[in-house]
């Protein structure tokens, strides 16, 4: 479903990857780990389509991913469809004026029916366990309550793949707990992940390949 191919990534000056393949088959959990600064966050970006290898190849469902083709604006909102990135810090996702309208974001962008976005937005309340947040302005809410949000608004496109970035970080050890529990549900369900993490109680519990940076 996913392959990378002797990817190289520099940033202006510095090198962040240098020669990363890797293969991700449909439903697989993948964890990545390694030291801070070892390219964990880069390498998501390119899979996500946001930065593009200096040298090597990132393929999804057998298409190169370049960025040429997600200039294209079909292609892009395509692709976004397909897979889901959970940001490592969740400010930089969530921009509406509630939780409700944020969630909704993704499916209105789809060209779904409000009927159908409503529905969205109602299963994800649901799921995440948030119906009381959704009249809320998400920029107020804790930093547990923000992450529930985030993975709320890339679930609702019901993406192929989810993305996530040190998905535990911050949180404290009662939402650690729930997002655990939450990511081994999402698992058992078919999901393919691709987590990047220090935790290894995470690791243990999900991991179906492990990748060492
Ligand atoms: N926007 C950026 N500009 C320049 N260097 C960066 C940028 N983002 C990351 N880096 C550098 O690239 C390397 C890999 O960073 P990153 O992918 O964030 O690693 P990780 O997620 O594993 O901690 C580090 O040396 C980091 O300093
Ligand atoms: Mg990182």
């Amino acid at each position: 479903m996913i392959r990378l191919e002797n990817i190289c990534f520099s940033y202006e000056e510095s090198e962040a990857l240098k020669d990363i393949s890797l293969h991700i088959e449909k439903g697989q959990t993948v964890i990545l780990e390694g030291p801070n600064g070892c390219g964990k966050s880069t390498l998501l970006k390119i899979m996500n389509g946001l930065i593009f290898p200096s040298k090597g190849k990132y393929y999804f469902e057998g298409e190169e991913i370049t960025h040429k083709k997600m200039q294209n604006n079909v292609f892009a909102k395509k692709f976004h469809q397909k897979l889901g990135f959970v940001f490592q810090n969740s400010d930089v996702q969530l921009f509406c004026g509630n939780v409700e309208d944020e969630i909704g974001f993704g499916p209105r962008q789809m060209g779904l029916t409000e009927e159908e976005v409503h529905k969205r937005v109602e299963d994800c309340l649901d799921l995440l366990d948030i119906q009381k947040l959704r009249k809320r302005p998400p920029y107020h809410l804790s930093g547990g309550e923000k992450k529930k949000v985030a993975i709320a608004c890339i679930l609702s496109m019901n993406p192929e793949v989810l993305i996530l970035d040190e998905p535990l970080n911050g949180l404290d050890r009662e939402s650690r707990k729930w997002l655990l529990d939450f990511l081994k549900q999402l698992k058992s369900s078919g999901k393919t992940m691709i987590i990047a993490t220090h935790d290894e109680e995470l690791k243990q519990e999900l991991k179906d390949v492990v990748f060492t940076m």
